[in-house]
């Protein structure tokens, strides 16, 4: 017989012989004589040395006959017996916590269903796992969950247009999820796309400072060409009929400087800007349920920081009307390493920090994903308050990740190498506890799945 005690209702220790059947992520209840029951949750068990088990746990609640949990006034309890949860008692700490996004089934028990709070995807999440573990697949998973269940707007950069084909679902099954999915709006902007499915931003809109880091001008060190961009920074587009004749027309050699700058740097030729069509800002002020960005399509490495500094600068400068928005940046190394060193890359990642650290309270909510915690800034991963974790075999990266991540138990955390492609560890805010999970299939088509190899 296993036997658990706690002293302040919050922790417990439990003891047991070898065959108990709990292992780190276990949910457990106790027993007792009275209709309440403590339910917990392990968070380590280990070997003693005479060969018993031995582990510790947190106490999620109590439970009463009818299955209702409570949270408050936990009591302490003592040498009183554990066993395995039942699904009855799971699905009760889930209706508890109000987690209704069912992404997966629990790796333990693979018949309960795994569930996520989406009221608490109103904090940032970070997601990780090395290249192949199932991240983007899983995140789309997790998308389709919160289109379903939610209100929530997100906008969605997919820099492997694996997003592309979010619209179109898999089956043309009638079930709810699938009714639901079909009745959202979701577009997609691509580089080649046509009319309103065109990716593009415009320079015009661009405060001094982006339009500085378009440019790599320093105001400073290039003191005399910012100056010359400052003059005619009211004039518009970048490129013939822009600010390049007003420069010419100035007769000043830092206006000649800055016109070869626009020309070396090839700004007219990067089809990124709209000119006077609609840009990408104007998609998202209307608030689509998701707007996906597809912007790996793009010719210039700059074109895709453009439009990810159009959207951020945008969503920050309207960030006291108060309309929450999802902030999706799958591969986010791309626009928040903290090796990346261009004037526009930093100008991305300044504001995304800046947004990590405030945008909460304005519904600026971001959800990372990226393949090593190190490629991200460390001032963005510390905001982070809900981490998904994949395969990943780095025990340097793990390490970091206990770290930073300390509401992940680290003997979870530990058994990542292990994971097969699909499984996840959730933790943080939006699981009632933290989760091995399977994720379940996507209802909708993906967009760049892995090129196979040709076989004879
Ligand atoms: N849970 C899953 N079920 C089925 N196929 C999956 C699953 N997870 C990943 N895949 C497939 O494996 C490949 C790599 O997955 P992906 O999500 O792109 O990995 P990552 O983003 O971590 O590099 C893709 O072709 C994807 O279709
Ligand atoms: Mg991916």
């Amino acid at each position: 017989m296993t036997t658990a005690s706690s002293i302040d209702g919050r922790l417990f220790q439990f003891v047991g012989s070898i065959d108990a059947p709990f292992v780190a992520g276990s949910f457990v209840t106790t027993e007792g004589s009275s209709a309440m029951r403590h339910v917990g949750f392990v968070d380590d068990v280990t070997l003693t040395d005479g060969g018993a088990l031995s582990g510790v746990g947190r106490v999620l609640g109590e439970i009463d006959a009818d299955g209702n949990l409570s949270t408050t006034h936990v009591g302490s309890f003592f040498d009183v017996a554990l066993h395995e949860a039942t699904a009855d008692v799971i699905e009760s700490v889930y209706r508890a916590a109000d987690a209704t996004l069912t992404v997966g089934s629990l790796v333990q028990t693979p018949e309960i269903e795994a569930k996520l709070i989406p009221h608490r995807f109103n904090r940032h999440t970070f997601w990780c796992g090395q290249s192949g573990s199932g991240k983007t697949y899983a995140l789309g998973v997790v998308l389709e969950q919160l289109l379903i269940h939610t209100a929530l707007p997100m906008v969605i950069f997919d820099p492997n247009a694996d997003f592309v084909r979010l619209n179109e679902l898999r089956s043309d099954s009638d079930a709810d999820g699938h009714r639901a999915l079909r009745a959202r709006d979701i577009r997609v902007l691509s580089p080649g796309g046509q009319g309103s499915g065109a990716l593009r931003a415009r320079f015009r809109d661009f405060s001094i400072q982006s339009k500085a880091a378009v440019l790599r001008l320093d105001p400073v060190a290039d003191r005399d060409e910012y100056n010359a961009l400052t003059r005619v920074t009211g004039l518009g587009h970048v490129d013939r009929e822009g600010i390049v004749p007003a420069l010419r027309a100035a007769d000043d050699p830092a206006g000649d400087l800055l016109v070869k700058r626009v020309e070396n740097l090839r700004l007219a030729d990067w089809t990124v800007w709209a000119y006077d069509s609609a840009d990408v800002n104007k998609v998202l002020d209307e608030r689509p349920d998701a707007t996906v960005l597809d912007i790996g399509g793009f010719t210039f490495p700059g074109e895709k920081l453009v439009v990810a500094l159009a959207v951020l600068d945008h969503l920050w400068a309207k960030r006291e009307e108060r309309r929450p928005i999802l902030i999706v940046i799958d591969e986010a190394h791309n626009l928040c390493s903290p090796d990346n060193d261009t004037p526009l890359h930093r100008a991305v990642r300044e504001r995304i920090i800046q947004i990590a650290a405030e945008g909460r309270k304005f519904g600026l909510w971001m959800l990372l994903s990226t393949q090593r915690p190190s490629k991200i800034h460390p001032s963005i991963l510390s905001q982070c308050d809900n981490l998904a974790l994949m395969k990943m075999s780095s025990p340097v990266d793990l390490a970091e990740l206990a770290t930073i991540f300390g509401f992940a138990p680290e003997s979870m955390l530990a058994r990542s190498p292990q994971f097969q492609q699909g499984e996840a560890l959730f933790a943080g805010g939006f699981v009632p506890a933290p989760t091995l999970l399977k994720v379940h299939d996507r209802l909708t088509h993906e967009g760049g799945s892995d090129v196979r190899v040709p076989l004879r």
